[in-house]
């Protein structure tokens, strides 16, 4: 069995501060020591979304006091930790300084290896630490600012099949939401909207269904939302959870069809694999409706699914100590000179479009 490292891992690209400790020993081999979040979500929702400025002191100002409680929560003190991992990118580029910036102290004063992490391969790399998942695996990321489908070839080899052109899947609901009135985040309110109305009663546009290639659109079906809600308002509570329910209808028919390409694109780039797998991840993950839609794709393709839990799926840090953890088993360290990037994308070859990054924070 590999050596156990203690890896402290921190989290500062958006909206969550996050602090954690690992024990890990290798591939699903871990043991989480304490995970701490603290959302921003009150500071942000009288914006209707997160407001950068807003954020990157709300990191600054809690960091300290979260890294604390971290080594508290897993009984260590930092003499323990045997490297440090952040988040550098992508992201809201002051929360990504804050959290850095630490993370680079803390290795200069302990004299620990430092790991600067891309985000979105913390949320890549997360179903090997849950489940063990051996590459390569399909990635579906769903968030509020990147949709994209990730064939997970190995450590740091990241083959993006399709992306968002413009809106990311979360931001999509949460314009929804806002545009009727419902709650930030709008997600969960959506989905709960959604569960007594008719899916049938607005025939809203399945954008980019049957195109040639695994990209997403949403923006389109945001506008056709605000026309619908426009022609019968005022909208009242069952208009809102028609409008939903459809809303909902069309992001999975399309999801679905996008999908059902990139599993096809996957199989062929990796005809050896019989049992492939696809994983879930993002905010959006955490929508009931559309993990059963997934896995009913999943039951015709026969490819496995897995989600990981909730708490792991959104933005933590414990998948950054664990991407830390990973790229650190294979010899790499970063300078204390690591940058701090708003924009970092997983596949560098793939040509940068809008919605890969469009907010260049949230994944
Ligand atoms: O990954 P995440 O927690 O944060 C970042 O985007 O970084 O994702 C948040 C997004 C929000 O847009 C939120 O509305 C969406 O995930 N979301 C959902 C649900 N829960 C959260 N979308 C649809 N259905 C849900 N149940
Ligand atoms: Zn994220």
């Amino acid at each position: 069995m590999a050596q156990s490292l203690n890896v402290l891992g921190i989290e500062t690209s958006c909206d969550e501060t996050a602090a954690a400790v690992i024990c890990a020993s290798g591939l699903g081999d871990v043991e989480v020591l304490s995970d701490v979040v603290l959302s921003q979500l009150e500071e942000h929702a009288p914006f209707g979304g997160v407001v950068p400025e807003i954020a990157a002191r709300a990191h600054v100002a809690h960091l300290d006091g979260l890294v604390k409680r971290a080594l508290d929560e897993a009984n260590l003190k930092f003499s323990a930790i045997d490297a440090v991992a952040a988040t550098a990118g992508p992201g809201l580029i002051g929360g990504v300084l804050a959290g850095l910036t630490m993370a680079k102290s803390i290795a200069m004063s302990l004299d620990i290896p430092l790991l600067a992490i891309n985000h979105l391969e913390g949320h890549a790399l997360t179903p090997r630490l849950t489940d063990g998942a051996a590459f390569p695996y399909l990635l579906l990321l769903v968030s509020g600012g990147h949709t994209q489908l990730v064939s997970v070839e190995g450590l740091g080899k990241y083959r993006r099949l399709g992306t968002t052109i413009d809106d990311a899947l979360g931001e999509a609901f949460d314009k929804t939401a806002k545009l009727l009135g419902l709650d930030y985040p709008g997600g969960p309110q959506v989905e709960r909207a959604a569960a007594s109305g008719d899916p049938a009663k607005f025939a809203f546009p399945r954008p980019l269904k049957g195109k040639d290639n695994c990209d997403f659109s949403f923006s389109g079906l945001k506008t056709a939302v605000r026309r619908a809600a426009m022609e019968i308002a005022p909208v009242s509570k069952a208009d809102i959870a028609d409008i939903c329910a459809s809303f909902q209808a069309a992001v999975f028919d399309t999801l679905t069809d996008r999908l059902a390409r990139a599993m096809k694109l996957f199989s062929e780039l990796h005809p050896d694999i019989d049992a492939p797998v696809l994983v879930v991840s993002g905010g959006v993950a955490a929508n009931k409706a559309l993990s059963n839609n997934l896995a009913e794709l999943c039951g015709k393709t026969g490819f496995r699914l897995i989600t990981p839990p909730a708490r792991l799926c959104t933005d933590n840090a414990v998948m950054i100590a664990w991407a830390g953890y990973e790229h650190f088993s294979t010899g790499r360290t970063d300078g204390l000179d690591a940058p701090a990037r708003s924009r970092w994308p997983l596949d560098a070859t793939a040509e940068a479009m809008v919605g890969s990054g469009k907010r260049g924070a949230k994944a």
